[in-house]
């Protein structure tokens, strides 16, 4: 009889970092494939799920040695440091959020020490491998932490209230970039109520932005238009674009009370969508959310996890916004990682055993060596 397959969940410790990748509900799903969980006693702290609700779910809890000891497979949120990995088998997987291009040194480290490391961002954006998607389970919460804790800096509600000592009128609310995050910010700013607005350089999230109730602003009659890339990914746009995407926003902004920018371009820093020009038109006491911070940042002068106020607009935004729903988010992780896995289970062999199409899209490292071709160019 062959061995059970031994899965290693270990205690983040990047800086910041409040998220787990296993939850109870993920360890008796992999119990129930055969495997073996092991978790780091105090891995789920933060996210609110204690050493005993693991143990109960069946995960044997100890040191980080002793989880790692004979491990399959390494589960993370964010990549273990190597040294960490010491002990596991040969050609152990390390499945987690591994930040391919910024942390290249560590993936390299990866390579030397024969960890097989598979990035679960390069997740490719497939029908069948959306329940794997952790870009889109953390930026759908992302998008709703935006919204709720910018209404928390506002110095008004958002919501229009008529009372016996005056009316309230509703904050105006515009989101800029419309994938997953800038969905779930527009659906929020709506719930609490007030007048949302919002534009992408993507002309399909026009009827998308229409059917949650919001009004759609998009710049017209520009060349090269159409913004969508490889993948429903947006291209970085021409400088004819960015004028009158620039001027466009220029005179919507003045108006607008809270701004939420959710713009990314894959393998490039965000870009730029908020000048310090367009920040002095906008009302004292508007409030803008970057949801990009950690990319570079949309917005001119937004610091990472500080709220900046320039010409009396404050903004802010966080390095890691998911972590800032820890228990939420690390549910949403954890079934990730678990649906990625078990989609793949081999009962025969009771380990996975992964396709080409998804195996090759996300395995940075394999044989002692980097083989994504994005590693390599
Ligand atoms: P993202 O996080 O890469 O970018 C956020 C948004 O910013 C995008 O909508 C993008 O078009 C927009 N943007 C980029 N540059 C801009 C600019 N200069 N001005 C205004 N907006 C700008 O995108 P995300 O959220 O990852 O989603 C991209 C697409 O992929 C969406 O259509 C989404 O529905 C799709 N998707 C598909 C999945 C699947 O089929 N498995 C999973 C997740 C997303």
């Amino acid at each position: 009889m062959t061995e059970n397959l031994r899965i290693a969940v270990l205690c983040e410790r990047a800086a910041g970092e409040t998220r787990v990748a296993a939850t109870p509900e993920t360890v008796k799903k992999f119990s129930a494939l055969g495997a073996r969980v092991a978790v780091e006693a105090g891995a789920g702290a933060e996210a609110s799920i204690a050493d005993a609700d693991y143990a109960a779910a069946g995960a044997e809890v100890g040191s980080a040695e002793a989880v790692i000891a004979g491990a399959d497979i390494v589960l993370g949120v964010q990549g273990a440091d190597v040294t960490l990995l010491a002990g596991a088998k040969p050609g152990v997987w390390l499945a987690a959020g591994l930040d391919p291009f910024g942390a290249r040194a560590r993936i390299d480290a990866y390579a030397s020490a024969g960890v097989e490391a598979l990035a679960m961002e390069f997740m490719p954006r497939i029908t069948r491998a959306q329940s794997m998607d952790i870009l889109s389970s953390q930026s759908n919460l992302a998008g709703y932490k935006a919204v709720v804790d910018a209404a928390g800096t506002y110095g008004r509600a958002f919501p229009m209230m008529m009372t016996a000592a005056g009316t309230i009128s509703a904050a105006k609310v515009f989101v800029m970039g419309v994938g997953v995050a800038g969905l779930q910010a527009i659906a929020t700013a709506r719930r609490l109520g007030a007048q949302v607005s919002a534009t992408d350089v993507r002309s399909a999230t026009r009827e998308q932005i229409q059917s949650l109730g919001a009004k759609p602003i998009f710049v017209e009659n520009v060349a090269g238009i159409e913004g969508e890339g490889a993948g429903g990914y947006a291209t970085e746009m021409s400088p004819e674009y960015q004028k009158a995407q620039g001027e466009l926003v220029s005179a919507h902004i003045a108006k607008q009370d809270i701004v939420i920018t959710t713009a990314l371009i894959p393998g490039r820093p965000a870009p730029r969508l908020i000048t310090d020009a367009q920040l002095a038109t906008m009302k004292p006491g508007s409030v803008i959310f970057d949801l990009a911070v950690a990319q570079g940042g949309n917005v001119e002068g937004s610091v990472p996890d500080h709220i900046v106020v320039r010409h009396g607009v404050k903004i802010m935004g966080y390095s890691n916004t998911p972590a800032h729903l820890p228990a939420d988010a690390s549910a949403l992780f954890a079934r990730n990682l678990y649906n990625f896995l078990s989609a793949f289970w081999d009962k025969a062999a009771g380990r996975p055993v992964l396709d080409e199409e998804i195996g090759t899209a996300i395995r940075l490292t394999q044989g002692g060596k980097v083989v994504h071709p994005r590693l390599l160019g």
